[in-house]
């Protein structure tokens, strides 16, 4: 049995709610641990297409249970949207999700600071949130002045959601943005706790009781290492640790009971927001990407910015991460590109970098080294086997392994569960 982290390898959407998808048919558990509903997870089955954004991936098959840990930060009337329309597609849920008490609440307030504070910045300065409020809760949450889920067992709780509006509105007529009604707040909080109530429990004891058990356990992290507080492009970061390290932080279970790290990885690169990035392309090219790989974002329908792969971010992933093996996603968007381009390195200043820099404005200055790839010009989507893939594509998957010094062990040439082929060579 194992407990596997996946995470996001580039600048999120990658493909991770895809990957949990396919892996949890034999799984027990899949816990969510950092972030909230600014992740938006696309899961293809048949011709249902499901877009998670709190609630873990797993929720799609009924052998799995469901925790959302105590890293994240809830925007409760969200969550309560998102499964009142799961269960009107006939998804079953009601003794299988866990919910942290220990986990903070986004509320509306939040979201109006995050989309207040975004219009103070300069266009060259906006980070592009998802205006889901991530940063204010967890501003709140290390401020230790936030709401947290166990509060909603409170019989205070709404007097404690009142208090923090009033303050909220404040800052917000500070911003000159509009207040909220307070009362018409309140109304849609009762309804959402009452409805969250009988998921929220100690989610600790419990992954500690499947730890001991043995159980199959799946950490799905959101976003991608790229926007890691830590190691991402700081300030043009979200506002959690994205990588492994957020597992155990986010769910209570320790460091280390985790025994396997599977990066997720695009053939090639997408970024939504603002934030540096070198492999960029601005061309035909780019917008070709984005039409094959219908890169739109699954939470706010923003065009995705679309590049090359590039593997000094692929390196630094694996080593901040601790990355074991990859899943290498979307190979099929690349079929009809005659030339792939990937970046072995950046140029900057004059010198030669292999690692990300800290600096952004060092970041923006780097150049990206490239290396040409013959294309294989044929269609990946219906292979279901190693061998089947044409040659060319063989080797540009073999390029990437030796490039960033990780195995592929799971290939992805289609969004569908069946279009994907875990390696065993
Ligand atoms: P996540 O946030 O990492 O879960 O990724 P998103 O769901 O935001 O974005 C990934 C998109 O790519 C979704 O629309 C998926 O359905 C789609 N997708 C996943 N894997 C593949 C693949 O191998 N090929 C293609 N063409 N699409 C894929
Ligand atoms: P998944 O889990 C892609 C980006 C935003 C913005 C920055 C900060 O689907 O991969 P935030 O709202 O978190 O304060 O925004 O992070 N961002 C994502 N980009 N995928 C995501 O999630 C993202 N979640 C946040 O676009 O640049
Ligand atoms: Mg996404």
């Amino acid at each position: 049995m194992s407990r596997t982290v996946l995470i996001g390898s580039q600048w999120g959407d990658e493909g991770k709610g895809k990957i949990i998808d396919v892996l949890t048919a034999n799984v027990d558990w899949v816990v969510r641990y950092q972030g909230g509903n600014n992740a938006g997870h696309t899961v293809e089955i048949g011709d249902q297409k499901y877009v998670l954004h709190l609630t873990p991936s797993g929720i799609l098959r009924d052998n799995c249970k469901c925790v959302i840990g105590n890293g994240l930060v809830v925007d409760i009337i969200g969550l309560m949207d998102e499964l009142t329309d799961l269960a009107k597609r006939g998804i079953e849920f009601g003794d299988r999700l866990f919910i942290s008490d220990r986990a903070h609440i986004v509320l509306q307030y939040h979201k109006e600071l995050d989309g207040a504070k975004e219009g103070q910045l300069g266009d060259d300065k906006k980070i592009g949130t998802t205006q889901r409020g991530i940063g204010p809760a967890y501003s709140d949450k290390v401020n230790r002045t936030g709401l947290r889920i166990g509060d909603i067992l409170e019989d205070d709780f709404l007097d404690q959601v009142k208090t923090r509006a009033q303050t909220k509105n404040e800052e917000l007529a500070c911003m000159g943005a509009k207040p909220l009604d307070i009362d018409e707040l309140l109304v849609t909080v009762k309804e959402a706790a009452d409805y969250l109530r009988p998921f929220i429990c100690d989610t600790v004891p419990l992954l500690h009781e499947a730890v001991v058990n043995d159980d199959e356990i799946l950490f799905e992290g959101a976003q991608g290492v790229m926007l890691d507080v830590d190691f991402g492009t700081y300030p043009f970061v979200t506002s959690s640790n994205t990588g492994a390290g957020g597992a155990p932080a986010g769910s209570g279970i320790p460091p280390n009971a985790i025994d396997r790290v599977v990066g997720i990885v695009k053939a090639y690169t997408t970024r939504v927001g603002g934030g540096p990035f070198p492999t960029e392309l601005h061309d035909e090219m780019g917008a070709h990407i984005a039409k094959v790989g219908n890169e739109f974002g699954a939470t706010t329908g923003r065009p995705r910015r679309c590049g090359w792969f590039d593997g000094v971010v692929a390196r630094y992933s694996a080593m901040v991460g601790g990355i074991n093996e990859w899943a290498l996603m979307k190979l099929d968007v690349l079929d009809a590109v005659e030339t792939i381009r990937v970046c072995v390195a950046y140029e900057c200043d004059g010198e030669r970098l292999d690692s990300v820099p800290a600096s952004i404005r060092k970041l923006e200055r780097c150049v990206p080294v490239y290396e040409d790839f013959k294309g294989w010009n044929t269609p990946t989507t219906g292979c279901t086997s190693w061998d089947e893939l044409p040659e060319q594509a063989r080797k540009y998957v073999q390029y990437l392994e030796d490039l960033t010094g990780v195995k592929v062990s799971i290939l992805s040439v289609g969004p569908q569960r069946s279009s994907t082929l875990l390696l065993d060579r």
